[in-house]
Protein backbone atom coordinates (compact mmCIF):
# COMPACT_ATOMS: atom_id res chain seq x y z
CA UNK A 1 0.00 0.00 0.00
CA UNK A 2 1.40 3.31 -1.57
CA UNK A 3 1.88 6.08 1.52
CA UNK A 4 0.57 9.73 0.36
CA UNK A 5 3.95 10.80 -0.15
CA UNK A 6 4.55 8.28 -2.78
CA UNK A 7 1.37 9.29 -4.52
CA UNK A 8 2.38 12.35 -4.11
CA UNK A 9 5.38 11.49 -5.86
CA UNK A 10 3.74 9.21 -8.73
CA UNK A 11 1.67 12.27 -9.60
CA UNK A 12 4.17 14.50 -9.99
CA UNK A 13 6.30 12.04 -12.16
CA UNK A 14 2.67 11.71 -14.41
CA UNK A 15 2.39 15.52 -14.51
CA UNK A 16 -1.05 15.05 -12.64
CA UNK A 17 -1.95 18.37 -11.35
CA UNK A 18 -4.93 17.66 -10.00
CA UNK A 19 -4.17 14.39 -8.11
CA UNK A 20 -1.27 15.97 -7.05
CA UNK A 21 -3.73 18.97 -5.60
CA UNK A 22 -6.00 16.66 -3.81
CA UNK A 23 -3.31 14.61 -2.01
CA UNK A 24 -2.03 18.01 -0.79
CA UNK A 25 -5.65 19.12 -0.11
CA UNK A 26 -6.16 15.96 2.16
CA UNK A 27 -2.64 16.37 3.98
CA UNK A 28 -0.20 14.28 1.39
CA UNK A 29 3.43 16.11 2.97
CA UNK A 30 5.01 18.24 -0.43
CA UNK A 31 8.25 17.60 1.64
CA UNK A 32 8.27 13.89 1.19
CA UNK A 33 10.99 12.42 0.87
CA UNK A 34 10.61 8.58 -1.39
CA UNK A 35 13.41 5.36 -0.72
CA UNK A 36 15.54 7.31 -3.63
CA UNK A 37 16.13 10.42 -1.62
CA UNK A 38 13.97 12.49 -4.32
CA UNK A 39 11.17 15.01 -3.61
CA UNK A 40 7.89 15.63 -5.13
CA UNK A 41 9.49 18.56 -6.60
CA UNK A 42 12.57 17.05 -7.59
CA UNK A 43 10.16 14.18 -10.05
CA UNK A 44 8.28 17.12 -11.35
CA UNK A 45 11.39 18.97 -12.27
CA UNK A 46 13.08 16.12 -13.63
CA UNK A 47 10.28 15.46 -16.32
CA UNK A 48 9.22 18.94 -17.06
CA UNK A 49 6.18 19.33 -15.55
CA UNK A 50 5.86 22.51 -15.09
CA UNK A 51 2.30 23.20 -13.52
CA UNK A 52 3.46 20.99 -11.50
CA UNK A 53 6.17 22.40 -10.46
CA UNK A 54 4.64 25.74 -10.04
CA UNK A 55 1.50 23.93 -7.85
CA UNK A 56 3.85 22.62 -5.61
CA UNK A 57 5.92 25.42 -4.87
CA UNK A 58 3.27 27.10 -4.01
CA UNK A 59 1.40 24.62 -1.59
CA UNK A 60 5.29 24.84 0.28
CA UNK A 61 7.36 22.34 -1.43
CA UNK A 62 11.14 22.90 -0.79
CA UNK A 63 12.61 24.31 -3.72
CA UNK A 64 16.21 23.85 -2.14
CA UNK A 65 15.81 20.29 -0.86
CA UNK A 66 18.67 18.45 -1.63
CA UNK A 67 18.94 14.64 -3.25
CA UNK A 68 21.24 11.98 -1.81
CA UNK A 69 23.68 13.19 -4.95
CA UNK A 70 23.58 16.86 -3.83
CA UNK A 71 20.90 17.79 -6.09
CA UNK A 72 18.15 20.36 -5.90
CA UNK A 73 14.81 20.53 -8.02
CA UNK A 74 16.47 23.06 -9.97
CA UNK A 75 19.54 20.73 -11.00
CA UNK A 76 17.13 18.52 -12.14
CA UNK A 77 14.88 20.68 -14.15
CA UNK A 78 18.62 21.75 -15.80
CA UNK A 79 20.53 18.75 -16.70
CA UNK A 80 17.26 17.14 -18.49
CA UNK A 81 16.80 20.83 -20.49
CA UNK A 82 13.63 21.94 -19.02
CA UNK A 83 14.17 25.66 -18.83
CA UNK A 84 10.39 26.44 -18.20
CA UNK A 85 10.43 24.63 -14.66
CA UNK A 86 13.97 25.30 -14.20
CA UNK A 87 12.71 29.08 -14.74
CA UNK A 88 9.95 28.76 -12.18
CA UNK A 89 12.63 27.40 -9.53
CA UNK A 90 14.67 29.64 -9.81
CA UNK A 91 12.40 32.33 -9.37
CA UNK A 92 11.00 30.76 -6.21
CA UNK A 93 14.83 30.46 -4.18
CA UNK A 94 15.17 34.69 -5.93
CA UNK A 95 12.08 35.06 -4.07
CA UNK A 96 13.03 33.71 -0.86
CA UNK A 97 16.19 34.89 -0.49
CA UNK A 98 14.48 38.14 -1.00
CA UNK A 99 12.19 37.78 1.76
CA UNK A 100 14.58 36.08 3.96
CA UNK A 101 16.65 38.99 3.58
CA UNK A 102 14.32 41.92 4.43
CA UNK A 103 13.31 39.66 7.46
CA UNK A 104 17.00 39.27 8.67
CA UNK A 105 17.70 43.35 7.59
CA UNK A 106 14.62 44.16 10.29
CA UNK A 107 15.91 41.49 12.89
CA UNK A 108 19.49 43.38 12.78
CA UNK A 109 17.31 46.56 12.77
CA UNK A 110 15.39 45.82 16.12
CA UNK A 111 18.86 44.76 17.59
CA UNK A 112 18.23 40.91 18.38
CA UNK A 113 20.26 39.74 15.40
CA UNK A 114 22.15 35.92 16.02
CA UNK A 115 24.02 34.35 13.94
CA UNK A 116 25.78 37.21 12.54
CA UNK A 117 28.53 35.19 10.31
CA UNK A 118 30.90 38.39 10.75
CA UNK A 119 30.82 38.52 14.43
CA UNK A 120 31.53 34.40 14.81
CA UNK A 121 34.91 32.72 14.59
CA UNK A 122 35.88 31.00 11.96
CA UNK A 123 38.64 27.93 11.11
CA UNK A 124 40.82 27.56 8.77
CA UNK A 125 42.56 24.13 7.57
CA UNK A 126 44.38 23.49 4.33
CA UNK A 127 41.15 22.68 2.26
CA UNK A 128 39.23 24.73 3.72
CA UNK A 129 37.50 28.35 5.46
CA UNK A 130 34.63 27.07 7.92
CA UNK A 131 32.02 29.53 9.71
CA UNK A 132 31.45 28.91 13.62
CA UNK A 133 28.70 26.36 12.07
CA UNK A 134 31.02 24.69 10.65
CA UNK A 135 29.74 25.33 7.30
CA UNK A 136 31.93 25.87 4.80
CA UNK A 137 33.01 29.42 3.49
CA UNK A 138 35.35 28.55 0.99
CA UNK A 139 36.58 24.95 -0.53
CA UNK A 140 39.80 24.20 -2.17
CA UNK A 141 37.97 22.40 -4.68
CA UNK A 142 36.70 25.87 -6.04
CA UNK A 143 40.02 27.13 -7.27
CA UNK A 144 39.94 26.83 -10.55
CA UNK A 145 36.82 28.05 -10.31
CA UNK A 146 38.23 30.97 -8.84
CA UNK A 147 41.20 30.53 -11.66
CA UNK A 148 38.57 31.12 -14.04
CA UNK A 149 37.05 34.58 -12.46
CA UNK A 150 40.95 35.60 -12.18
CA UNK A 151 41.45 35.11 -15.90
CA UNK A 152 37.98 36.97 -17.08
CA UNK A 153 38.16 40.01 -14.30
CA UNK A 154 42.04 40.14 -15.54
CA UNK A 155 41.59 39.83 -18.92
CA UNK A 156 41.50 43.91 -19.48
CA UNK A 157 45.22 44.46 -17.12
CA UNK A 158 44.75 47.70 -15.15
CA UNK A 159 43.43 48.03 -11.37
CA UNK A 160 41.22 45.03 -10.03
CA UNK A 161 39.09 44.55 -7.07
CA UNK A 162 38.32 41.60 -5.59
CA UNK A 163 35.47 42.09 -2.57
CA UNK A 164 35.59 38.91 -0.34
CA UNK A 165 39.14 37.31 0.14
CA UNK A 166 38.40 34.09 1.84
CA UNK A 167 41.22 31.34 1.18
CA UNK A 168 42.82 33.90 -1.24
CA UNK A 169 41.91 31.89 -3.85
CA UNK A 170 41.21 33.84 -6.87
CA UNK A 171 43.67 36.69 -5.28
CA UNK A 172 46.15 34.80 -5.68
CA UNK A 173 45.38 33.66 -8.90
CA UNK A 174 44.71 37.78 -9.68
CA UNK A 175 48.44 38.09 -8.52
CA UNK A 176 49.69 35.96 -11.70
CA UNK A 177 48.18 38.28 -14.10
CA UNK A 178 50.11 41.19 -12.24
CA UNK A 179 47.72 44.05 -12.64
CA UNK A 180 48.97 47.60 -11.93
CA UNK A 181 46.57 47.52 -8.37
CA UNK A 182 44.63 44.78 -7.15
CA UNK A 183 42.38 46.13 -3.83
CA UNK A 184 40.79 43.50 -1.92
CA UNK A 185 37.84 43.94 0.44
CA UNK A 186 37.82 41.57 3.65
CA UNK A 187 35.00 42.59 6.44
CA UNK A 188 36.20 39.20 8.85
CA UNK A 189 38.49 40.24 11.87
CA UNK A 190 40.11 37.10 11.42
CA UNK A 191 40.56 36.92 7.73
CA UNK A 192 41.85 39.91 7.55
CA UNK A 193 44.87 39.11 10.49
CA UNK A 194 45.39 35.76 8.55
CA UNK A 195 45.84 38.06 5.60
CA UNK A 196 48.35 40.13 7.02
CA UNK A 197 50.29 37.17 9.03
CA UNK A 198 50.87 35.57 5.30
CA UNK A 199 52.12 39.04 3.54
CA UNK A 200 49.36 40.09 1.79
CA UNK A 201 50.11 43.91 2.74
CA UNK A 202 53.38 43.48 1.73
CA UNK A 203 52.39 42.79 -1.81
CA UNK A 204 53.60 46.12 -3.86
CA UNK A 205 50.40 45.97 -5.88
CA UNK A 206 48.27 45.00 -3.37
CA UNK A 207 45.95 47.57 -1.26
CA UNK A 208 43.93 45.75 1.29
CA UNK A 209 40.69 47.26 2.51
CA UNK A 210 39.17 46.34 5.66
CA UNK A 211 35.54 46.58 6.15
CA UNK A 212 32.28 45.63 4.74
CA UNK A 213 32.05 46.61 1.08
CA UNK A 214 28.72 48.48 2.43
CA UNK A 215 30.66 50.38 4.76
CA UNK A 216 33.99 51.14 2.46
CA UNK A 217 32.34 52.47 -0.86
CA UNK A 218 33.72 55.87 -0.43
CA UNK A 219 37.10 54.56 -0.38
CA UNK A 220 36.81 52.72 -4.19
CA UNK A 221 37.63 53.93 -7.61
CA UNK A 222 37.02 53.02 -10.67
CA UNK A 223 37.93 49.28 -11.52
CA UNK A 224 38.92 47.48 -15.04
CA UNK A 225 37.78 44.21 -13.19
CA UNK A 226 35.86 43.39 -10.58
CA UNK A 227 35.22 39.77 -8.79
CA UNK A 228 32.37 39.71 -6.01
CA UNK A 229 32.27 36.40 -4.06
CA UNK A 230 31.24 37.72 0.11
CA UNK A 231 29.62 34.92 2.13
CA UNK A 232 26.71 35.01 4.52
CA UNK A 233 24.68 37.57 2.82
CA UNK A 234 21.73 37.64 0.45
CA UNK A 235 20.57 38.07 -2.72
CA UNK A 236 19.56 41.52 -1.93
CA UNK A 237 22.98 42.87 -1.14
CA UNK A 238 23.99 40.89 -4.19
CA UNK A 239 21.90 43.03 -6.09
CA UNK A 240 22.59 46.44 -4.34
CA UNK A 241 26.23 45.41 -5.48
CA UNK A 242 25.23 45.61 -9.02
CA UNK A 243 23.30 49.11 -8.29
CA UNK A 244 26.87 50.32 -7.57
CA UNK A 245 28.81 48.76 -10.78
CA UNK A 246 28.00 51.65 -13.14
CA UNK A 247 30.47 53.46 -10.85
CA UNK A 248 33.05 50.99 -10.41
CA UNK A 249 33.53 49.26 -13.52
CA UNK A 250 35.14 51.62 -16.20
CA UNK A 251 33.70 50.98 -19.54
CA UNK A 252 34.41 48.27 -21.05
CA UNK A 253 35.36 46.55 -17.63
CA UNK A 254 34.80 42.84 -16.82
CA UNK A 255 32.68 42.13 -14.13
CA UNK A 256 32.06 38.83 -12.61
CA UNK A 257 30.82 37.32 -9.75
CA UNK A 258 29.71 34.38 -7.49
CA UNK A 259 26.98 33.52 -5.59
CA UNK A 260 25.27 31.12 -3.53
CA UNK A 261 21.67 31.04 -3.99
CA UNK A 262 21.09 27.62 -5.11
CA UNK A 263 21.63 24.36 -3.08
CA UNK A 264 24.57 22.18 -4.94
CA UNK A 265 27.34 22.52 -6.50
CA UNK A 266 26.01 23.74 -9.72
CA UNK A 267 24.94 26.77 -8.22
CA UNK A 268 28.77 28.06 -9.45
CA UNK A 269 28.58 27.37 -13.02
CA UNK A 270 25.49 29.59 -13.52
CA UNK A 271 26.94 31.99 -11.32
CA UNK A 272 30.05 32.18 -13.21
CA UNK A 273 28.82 34.83 -15.52
CA UNK A 274 31.04 37.96 -16.73
CA UNK A 275 29.49 40.99 -17.88
CA UNK A 276 30.43 44.64 -19.35
CA UNK A 277 28.06 47.12 -18.29
CA UNK A 278 26.72 49.48 -20.58
CA UNK A 279 27.90 52.81 -19.32
C1 LIG B 1 33.44 32.72 -0.04
S1 LIG B 1 34.68 33.66 0.69
C2 LIG B 1 35.58 34.30 -0.68
C3 LIG B 1 36.45 33.27 -1.28
C4 LIG B 1 37.43 33.83 -2.28
N1 LIG B 1 36.78 34.18 -3.53
C5 LIG B 1 38.56 32.86 -2.55
O1 LIG B 1 38.91 32.71 -3.74
O2 LIG B 1 39.09 32.25 -1.64
C6 LIG B 1 33.78 35.10 1.20
C7 LIG B 1 34.62 36.13 1.92
O3 LIG B 1 33.84 37.33 1.96
C8 LIG B 1 34.03 37.94 3.24
N2 LIG B 1 32.86 38.80 3.45
C9 LIG B 1 31.62 38.46 3.89
N3 LIG B 1 30.80 39.53 3.90
C10 LIG B 1 31.53 40.57 3.44
C11 LIG B 1 31.25 41.95 3.21
N4 LIG B 1 30.03 42.46 3.42
N5 LIG B 1 32.24 42.74 2.74
C12 LIG B 1 33.47 42.23 2.49
N6 LIG B 1 33.81 40.93 2.71
C13 LIG B 1 32.86 40.10 3.16
C14 LIG B 1 34.10 36.74 4.16
O4 LIG B 1 34.69 37.04 5.39
C15 LIG B 1 34.94 35.76 3.36
O5 LIG B 1 36.29 35.91 3.60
Amino acid sequence: METEGEQLCEAARNGDVAKAKALVESGADVSFFDSDGLTPLMHAAKLGHTDLVKALLEAGAPWNALSPSNQSAGDFAMDSGHQEAYEALLNAGIQAELILGTIARKTKKNGDFEGDYLEDRVTFSEDKLMDSDSKAVMMAWEKPLMEAHAKAVCSGGGNVLNVGFGMGLVDTAIQQYGPTTHTIIEAHQEVYARMLRTGWDKKDNVKIIFGRWQDVLSQLESYDGIFFDTYGEYYEDLREFHQHLPKLLKPGGIYSFFNGLCGGKEEQLWSAISLTPVC
